[in-house]
């Protein structure tokens, strides 16, 4: 087939409003707006280091991941009460909503809070809480996981999951975020076992900054059903080539990969690589306070900076809801909405 791009951007933009999507690789905590940061500083009398909302933009310049994890875990300071998970988590889904997302998988990361002193229960009811009113007002589905965070000792993920127990029914899964190098995927081979054995959905950043080895672990040693990121598999074509056997899903997140200087630049971002080579992958905003963009933000710079053509960004959506964790009928029902909203843009775009 030969390859077809957009007309327009006005026709992008309108095949991306058109699209039902789903996103899966989200940090709630990453979706704090500086505004709402400060709105929430002044209601819990929390002092931030910053003396306005200019002021945090501009500490968002970031040379590699743990620069900006630095950054993320300090904005976390401000979420205390239920109403503040709520909140967060509220405004996310309503900004995801415009952008016609209907399926979120939310990561959230507990012992950012819990070492606070900020109760599980009060992270997870607060998040779950909006979800509900998301699925009420407008039929969004939606699904929490559970991070662990990786820079700390296994005993503490175990410890997190055990806490978490009493709000099982609101998880679909756990995950495995923050300082990538020196913590692979096998130091946390127990917990994953845990979570496994609860019935709960296995996922894990690996291969955003950490080499394909940590891929490989993810996979072999814990079991996950997804890659978060997963780009540096690309450096390694066996890897690549189970993948795609396996049709392993990788959650990819260009704005971010650019912002923490995974790539150099979104021409040289290996999403449309990843397509080529018959991967399951998809696009997602992972931290969009942080990263300058939505998730509609993130597919439109990669249909300019890669020249996607409409077929090219179909696909990636579909891997989207391929990818879910949502039951088979509603998969289906999604599809089917994407499948005649793509047709209704064809005859108006395409
Ligand atoms: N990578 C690892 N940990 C994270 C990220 C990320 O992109 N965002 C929030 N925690
Ligand atoms: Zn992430």
């Amino acid at each position: 087939m030969t390859h077809v791009v957009f007309k327009s951007e006005q026709a992008a933009l309108a095949l991306l409003a058109a699209l039902p999507k789903a996103e899966l690789h989200v940090h709630i905590e990453g979706t704090l707006e500086p505004e709402l940061m400060f709105a929430l500083a002044m209601r819990n009398g929390v002092a931030l280091p910053y003396k306005s909302v200019g002021e945090v933009r501009a500490a968002y310049a970031f040379d590699n991941l743990q620069s900006f994890l630095d950054i993320y875990y300090a904005g976390t300071q401000v979420l205390i009460t239920q109403q503040d998970f709520f909140d967060m988590t509220w405004a996310y889904l309503e900004r995801a909503h415009a952008d016609h997302v209907v399926h979120t998988e939310l990561f959230f990361d507990p012992q950012s809070h819990t070492v606070r002193g900020v109760d599980m229960g009060t992270v997870i009811l607060g998040i779950h809480r909006a979800c509900q009113q998301a699925a009420a007002q407008w039929g969004m589905s939606s699904a929490l996981i559970l991070c662990f965070l990786r820079h700390l000792s296994e005993d503490d993920a175990i410890a997190t999951l055990l806490a978490a127990a009493p709000y099982r029914a609101h998880l679909v899964g756990v995950g495995l975020d923050s300082s990538e190098q020196g913590h692979p995927p096998d130091k946390f081979a127990r917990v994953f076992a845990k979570a496994a054995a609860q019935g709960l959905k296995l996922v894990a950043h690996a291969g955003e900054e950490g080499p394909p080895a940590y891929v490989w672990q993810a996979l072999d040693v814990l079991g996950v059903h997804r890659i978060d990121h997963g780009v540096r598999s690309m450096e390694d074509a066996a890897l690549v080539a189970r993948l795609a056997a396996e049709r392993i899903p990788l959650t990819v997140c260009p704005l971010s990969n650019m912002a923490l200087q995974v790539t150099p630049n979104l021409a040289t971002h290996p999403i449309k690589t990843m397509l080529d080579a018959n991967l399951c992958a998809m696009v997602n905003s992972d931290d969009p306070a942080y990263f300058g963009g939505y998730l509609n933000d993130n597919f439109a710079a990669i249909i300019t900076a890669l020249s996607l053509s409409p077929q090219d960004v179909l696909t990636l959506v579909r891997n989207g809801f391929e990818a879910s964790f949502i039951d088979d009928r509603l998969r289906v029902q999604y599809e089917l909405q994407l499948d005649n909203a793509m047709a209704q843009w064809t005859v108006q775009h395409g």
